[in-house]
Parts: C-alpha cells; sequence; structure tokens
C-alpha cells in the first residue's frame, strides 16, 4: 500500500476510535491531515473547539498563526503533516491526561511510521514531554534533538504565541532556526 493509502486507513480508525472516554464527548476525531510523504510533521497538543467541529487540525485561531508562520518560512500546509498529541477534543480544552495520551500513542507512532518525516516539530510542553520527557519548553525550544532514528524541533505552542507577544517573537525566530534546516 502507497503511504496515502495506509495513512487513509489508519485516519478511518482513529475516526471511529473509542480507545479512551474521550470519543463520548468529541464531535469528530481529528486525525491529522497532509502529505503522506511530508519532511515536515508538525504535532500540537489537542483539537479545539474549531477542531472538534471541523475534524481538522489547528483550523481554528491556534491554527491560524500557525499557517502564517509557516507561510513566513515558505511552508505551505499542504506539503507539511499536521497532527496532535491526541486526536479527540479533552472537555472544556483541559490538558490531556496522561490515560489518553498513552491510549492515543500508537496512532501517532504509526503517523510517523508511515510519513517518515525529515523532521518533527512538536508545539508546546505535552508533545515534547509525551515524545522526549520533562522539559521546559522554555529551554528546550529552537533546538533540534535526535533519539530513537528521530529528529525533533521544539518549539512553543501557537496558543501561548496568541497569549505572550514576546512568546510570538521567539517562536518566529525559532521558525527560522527550523528554516534553516530545511533547504
Ligand atoms: N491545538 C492543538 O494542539 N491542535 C489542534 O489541532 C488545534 C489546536
Amino acid at each position: 500500500m502507497s503511504p496515502e493509502d495506509q495513512i487513509k486507513v489508519l485516519h478511518e480508525i482513529i475516526r471511529n476510535c473509542t480507545l479512551c472516554p474521550l470519543h463520548r464527548t468529541r464531535t469528530n476525531a481529528v486525525p491529522g491531515e497532509g502529505s503522506a510523504s511530508a519532511r515536515v510533521m508538525f504535532i500540537g497538543e489537542a483539537p479545539g473547539a474549531s477542531e472538534d467541529k471541523s475534524g481538522r487540525p489547528f483550523v481554528g485561531k491556534s491554527g491560524e498563526l500557525l499557517t502564517a508562520m509557516m507561510q513566513e518560512i515558505g511552508i505551505k500546509r499542504d506539503d507539511v503533516f499536521i497532527t496532535s498529541i491526541l486526536k479527540s477534543r479533552p472537555p472544556r480544552n483541559r490538558t490531556p491526561i496522561q490515560a489518553e495520551i498513552d491510549a492515543c500513542r500508537p496512532y501517532l507512532e504509526q503517523q510517523i511510521a508511515i510519513i517518515n518525516p525529515k523532521i518533527i516539530v512538536l508545539l508546546g510542553a505535552v508533545a515534547i514531554s509525551s515524545l522526549i520527557g520533562p522539559w521546559k519548553v522554555s529551554e528546550a525550544h529552537g533546538r533540534f534533538y535526535e533519539t530513537k532514528g528521530r529528529t525533533y524541533f521544539m518549539t512553543y505552542h501557537p496558543a501561548a504565541a496568541l497569549r505572550f507577544p514576546n512568546v510570538k517573537s521567539t517562536m518566529k525566530e525559532d521558525f527560522l532556526i527550523l528554516s534553516r534546516e530545511l533547504v
């Protein structure tokens, strides 16, 4: 099967997933979207209200900022793959709990295995702690980290950049560091 077909099959499974209680409160699961042969994969925290409603990742306010920041460094949404640690929205956007992260992990692992990206961009503390370990975003941001044959790049979550102007400028600087690696 081609990577595109493998992603299609996997996403159909995710849309019907009942592995954790979040399936009872979600409107739509949000598997992720983009190119199945992307060189860069972006991983956020969990779907919010707009994503839950549409079934698409990063389409709300955070998504608008993320898309704009990508554009600024010459990245098109269609050329990358975008997803989150959780595929279902936690009620009132609360922080994911470990049991939810563990239940969803095989889906993310399969997405990474199928797409085999050159760089995996971790957006914020939940993505960083889930894939690398506990590391303050304020210390980890702007850095590449290699483990188990994968290259990660760590930065803030766009929701933090929306709240704090200094985080927004730091995140833009991080994206410039990322862009230098993509030439
Ligand atoms: N925040 C995330 O982490 N993921 C989304 O899909 C939307 C907002």
